[in-house]
């Protein structure tokens, strides 16, 4: 029977940790690490135990301390970087030696200098040395993409005779495309009958052209048993195929490939955000998978189709990736039905009558924010709907300060159905706002406290003023919201000027 489990090894650690600025800390690794073990990967190539001291005790560190992948450590086919990185791996349970050594032209002319019998003869010599001491040995022919194919399956004969276990095929520079890495695959599988049996054909791809998940994928549907990935795609340039990418397509699709992987994948989200935080690399918002939009629905006939059945615009589970639900954006462009079901998600099930305020708020919000969040929906309802004493209400404002200017403030206040309108000067925009609202009101009160706050996210952030204000022995607060800070202002004010009106109609003896 032909294996069906496809071997996840990442890479995150050692070629995720080469892109540009994301390095990181041995400490920073194993905890990294330990989260690969969580996920369930199969593989975690640890280092370059030659490059630094800090990779060494990484390596070492890992190997010591974390259970279940195998722990491998990547060596150049030179004998005292293996040596090295056999020391570094010598505290793994389960261990591979991860040898890499150029094949194509390009390289052995340019970089190396060598011919192709003399890349041969290390190629083997090294294998056999590393396999004296691990049974593990994985070799890589780096820049394979580019190799000459008769070359590679010479190579790759010997290697695999010298005692190689693993081959990888390493797309290095990004260069392949799915059709062509898909043959080659097929070919060197074709032509090498131990790579259809024991020995296990693996892929790594760069990311150069944005077809390394593709050029993986191709890779497995002709026969290779392992891939290579990082989270977040994350690696040398343009990144390497990601991991969630890979598996996630496996399991989607798994009437096309017939495959599986080992992963749990609920651990996919957490493992994201924590590789993303620890290098400092943020994920796209549209990637796949963990990107913070891949489950978020923004458009009204999506939200409303969601809302009916998930399976209508999403193809996988958001709580297979370790999220707690998908997302309705909740913006200009949702519809009644989404802010509802929002609003019964968060406790709130308005009354027939409040419906129509309370849409009518929102979409009003919405126009001035370009995503309304939770926050923003509970102090909406809050604010507008729970109650708050409302004698008065803001009609109209307008404020002219600057430079010159001294601050003025008209406003019109509402009660009744009749707007009173009224002009104040004050020793700011906010103090003539405020000395209007008492103008009009008729109610005077002594400001104690006034504070200001953002309570959501992002530059059109809601503002919430908060004010306490006394009246004789009274002392009442007001809370405003708006994405104006001098509409909050007014807002909080007469909303404590409306306690005090109220006040003193309910109990007019004890107003003073
Ligand atoms: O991209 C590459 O060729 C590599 C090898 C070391 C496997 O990372
Ligand atoms: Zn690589």
């Amino acid at each position: 029977m032909t294996e069906k489990r496809i071997i996840i090894f990442d890479t995150t650690l050692r070629d995720g940790e080469q892109c540009p600025g994301a390095s990181l800390t041995p400490k920073e690794k194993l905890e990294i690490a330990r989260q690969l073990a969580r996920l369930k990967v199969d593989v975690i190539e640890a280092g370059f135990p030659v490059s630094s001291q800090g990779e060494v005790e990484a390596v070492r560190l890992i190997s010591k301390e974390v259970k279940g992948p195998v722990i491998a450590g990547l060596s150049r086919a030179i004998r005292k970087d293996l040596e090295v990185c056999l020391k570094a791996l010598e505290g793994a349970r389960k261990k591979r030696v991860h040898l890499f050594l150029a094949t194509s032209r390009i390289h052995m002319e340019f970089k190396l200098k060598k011919s192709e019998q003399e890349v041969m003869d290390i190629a083997v010599k090294e294998v056999r040395q590393a396999r004296k001491f691990v049974d593990d040995v994985e070799f890589s022919p780096e820049d394979a993409s580019r190799s000459n194919p008769e070359f590679l399956v010479k190579l790759i004969r010997e290697v695999i005779r010298a005692g190689a276990t693993t081959i990888n095929i390493p797309d290095t520079v990004g260069y392949a495309i799915p059709d062509k890495f898909g043959e080659l695959i097929h070919y060197l599988i074709r032509e090498i009958p131990d790579l259809a049996q024991g020995v296990v054909l693996s892929v790594h791809c760069h990311n150069d052209l944005g077809l390394a998940t593709a050029n993986s994928l191709a890779a497995v549907l002709n026969g290779a048993r392992q891939v290579e990935c990082t989270i977040n795609g994350i690696g040398e340039r343009a990144g390497n195929t990601s991991l969630e990418e890979v598996v996630m397509a496996l399991k989607t699709r798994e009437d096309f490939y017939g495959v599986t992987t080992g992963i749990d994948t609920t651990q996919i989200h957490p493992a994201s955000r924590l590789v993303s935080h620890l290098t400092g690399m943020v994920v796209q918002p549209n990637k796949a998978i963990v990107g913070a939009n891949a489950f978020a629905h923004e458009a009204g006939i999506h939200q409303d189709g969601v809302i009916k059945k998930a399976i209508t615009y999403e193809i996988m589970d958001p709580k297979s990736v370790g999220l707690s639900g998908s997302t309705l954006v909740i913006g200009k462009h949702s519809g009644r039905h989404a802010f509802l079901e929002r609003l019964k998600q968060l406790g709130y099930e308005l009354k027939e009558d409040q419906v129509e305020r309370a849409f009518e708020l929102f979409k009003e919000l919405a126009d001035k924010k370009k995503d309304v969040f939770d926050e923003d929906l509970t102090a909406l309802i809050e604010q507008e709907i729970v109650g708050e004493p409302c004698l008065w209400e803001l009609d109209h404002f307008t404020i002219t300060s600057g430079d010159a200017a001294t601050p003025k403030a008209t406003l019109g206040l509402s009660k009744d159905g009749k707007v009173l309108e009224a002009t104040m000067t004050g020793d700011g925009p906010v103090d003539a706002c405020f000395k209007t609202i008492e103008k009009i009101t008729g109610v005077k009160g002594a400001l104690l406290d006034y504070s200001t706050r953002s309570v959501t996210r992002g530059k059109d952030a809601l503002g919430e003023v908060s004010v306490r204000v006394s009246s004789g022995k009274r002392l009442v607060s007001g809370r405003g919201l708006s994405t104006d800070v001098i509409e909050a202002s007014i807002k909080a004010y007469l909303s404590a000027i409306n306690r005090l009106a109220v006040l003193a109609e309910r109990i007019p003896g004890d107003h003073p």
